[in-house]
């Protein structure tokens, strides 16, 4: 905990009923790939460098719903969130999001809820933008298509030169005592704050905003929002990792390879079953997900693994990966040794693995022409590679 009060203040505006996206619920509450749009903007204001107190402003009906999910989306800074019920209007609801901001904040900004995939760090560089300036500070895009002016039967009466133009996005920053001072002179209603500002008789500038900060109006939108979040997780979320493992041979030993045993093969040493497939596998998921190792996890000298065979350390490492979260994409490994001849029973153990793991485990083999301990026959080495993925939350 620190005593230090935020000098910067953002105003969520979640008080809309969202008649064009037309869902069951207001806008803000609706789901977005599992999380509601309101709780998708707060991960982005909480995801700031610099500490702010936030305000969201909500429907009425809704203050109690959107507190738990304010709080949720705020973590350790709980205490610097709090809901207020929103106005008739969008310009109502922030001038009540306004008076709900404390003494010492100096510079303020504006956000729509309905703007869910705004980047932090578009909330960084306005406020940035607003303490270098002390003028309002909007994110704006450049305007893709041509833009033609046309009378009341549609008719085109001029192309508008679109290099002046651009798409206006939140969040809007301002000085605090200029944007309070806006707001208790204003007699109309502006479409956004800016606007507003700008009529009191102060200065706007434009930065560079971001194509995810679009804001959810229609049900094409959520679906584009929906679309964005379904490929980061499709790229973000995937992990890679790595796992070698080798093994003498031993003449006393009988050989598991690959979670098989191979009668009549020369066997290798090892404290479990001495199957050097099944281990890197094993090294190679717990990389993946972050988990640690073999012997970080199941303990060399653990003696429930004094000789157990691959499929036991597989079970539990996919059970405890699952545990945290993560499901296993595919497995892939390369045993290099001068013995077993591994083709012909290549597809029985890609079967068994991959009906151990629940996931697609490819397995090919190679010698070293004779080179280093594997080449002159002293062991048998396998390096896995492996992905696993968090599934949604
Ligand atoms: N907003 C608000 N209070 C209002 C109206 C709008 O807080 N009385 C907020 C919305 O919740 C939204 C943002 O202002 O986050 C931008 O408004 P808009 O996209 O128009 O949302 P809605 O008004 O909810 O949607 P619609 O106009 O389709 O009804
Ligand atoms: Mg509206």
């Amino acid at each position: 905990m620190n005593n230090r009060v935020p000098i910067v203040g953002v105003i969520v505006v979640a008080a809309g009923s969202g008649t064009r996206l037309g869902a069951d619920r207001p806008k803000a509450f609706v789901d977005l790939a599992g999380r509601s749009v309101l709780e998708r903007s707060l991960s982005s204001v909480f995801g700031m460098q610099r500490e702010a107190q936030v305000v969201v402003v909500a429907p009425a009906d809704l203050v109690t719903e959107a507190e738990t999910i304010a709080h949720h989306a705020a973590g350790a800074a709980a205490s610097s969130v709090s809901v207020v019920a929103g106005g008739a209007s969008r310009q109502q609801s922030v001038a009540l999001g306004l008076a709900a901001l404390r003494e010492a904040v100096r510079i303020v900004l504006v956000h729509d809820a309905a703007r869910a995939l705004t980047p932090a760090t578009v909330f960084d560089a306005v406020v940035t933008g607003v303490a270098q300036t002390a003028s309002g500070i909007v994110p704006g895009v450049p305007v893709q298509d041509t833009v033609k002016r046309v009378d009341e039967e549609d008719t085109v009466v001029e192309t508008v030169d679109r290099s002046e133009l651009r798409s206006i996005q939140t969040p809007q920053g301002f000085p605090r005592a200029a944007l309070d001072a806006a707001y208790a002179d204003a007699a109309l209603e502006y479409t956004d704050d800016a606007a507003l500002f700008a009529a009191n008789g102060h200065t706007v500038s434009v930065i560079d905003g971001h194509q995810a900060s679009f804001k959810i109006t229609t049900p094409w939108d959520l679906r584009r929002a929906e679309g964005m979040l379904s490929a980061v997780s499709g790229q973000a979320g995937i992990r890679t990792g790595i796992g070698t493992d080798v093994h003498a041979y031993d003449d006393d030993s009988e050989l598991w390879l690959a979670g098989l045993r191979w009668p009549g093969e020369r066997g290798l040493s090892g404290h479990s079953d001495g199957d050097p497939v099944s281990h890197a596998i094993t090294d190679a998921l717990l990389s993946a997900a972050g988990l640690g190792d073999i012997g970080s996890v199941f303990g060399t000298s653990d003696p429930r693994f004094a000789g157990a065979h691959g499929e036991v350390f597989l079970a539990a490492t996919r059970s405890r990966l699952e545990a945290e979260g993560f499901v296993v994409g595919n497995v892939a490994v390369q045993i290099i040794g001068n013995s077993p001849r591994f083709s012909p029973r290549r597809q029985e153990a890609e079967a068994l693995l991959t009906g151990l793991l629940g996931a697609p485990v490819s397995i090919s083999a190679t010698t070293t022409d004779g080179l280093g301990f594997t080449g002159r026959g002293e062991g048998v080495c396998a390096i896995a590679t492996a992905t696993v993925s968090r599934q949604y939350s």
